[in-house]
């Protein structure tokens, strides 16, 4: 099998069988973004406690690339620090420059291929900008 083919699957499984997909009863945070080139909407929450993110979860409509990217990322950043969080972010950004990058969260690293069309990093990057928003509304509230 190709490393391509692989990643396919690997983006494929989490847009159809989408992790985190959701919101939440209780007190969070709660980020509505969308993406500029197509309109396409995220909303994201957070349950943050003790400068850790409990639990996250999403609610929108978008492409395959920004439904996976959602799904990967609500489940990379449960249990981290905001800080181990925000790390992760740019880690992500690196990876949408192509620059060569290993995730903890492996699945993540499938959507690596994406960099190669500008308008695919947008949508790959609508979750972590709302992660970003997220974490900042946090520290503000603090
Ligand atoms: Fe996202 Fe085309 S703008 S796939
Ligand atoms: Fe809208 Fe990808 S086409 S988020």
């Amino acid at each position: 099998m190709q490393l391509d083919d692989l990643y396919r699957r690997v983006i494929m499984d989490h847009y159809k069988n989408p992790r985190n997909r959701g919101s939440f009863e209780g007190e969070s945070v709660s980020i509505d973004l969308n993406n500029p080139t197509c309109g396409d909407k995220i909303q994201l929450q957070m349950q943050v406690e003790d400068g850790k993110v409990k639990a996250a979860k999403f609610l929108g409509e978008g492409c395959s690339i920004s439904l996976s990217s959602a799904s990967m990322m609500t489940e990379a950043v449960k249990g981290k620090t905001l800080e181990e969080a925000l790390q992760m972010a740019d880690q992500f950004s690196g990876l949408m420059k192509g620059e060569p990058t290993e995730f903890e969260y492996e699945d993540i690293d499938a959507l690596s291929g994406v960099n190669k069309f500008p308008a695919r990093i947008k949508c790959a990057t609508l979750a972590w900008n709302a992660l970003r928003k997220g974490i900042d509304q946090v520290k503000e509230n603090k």
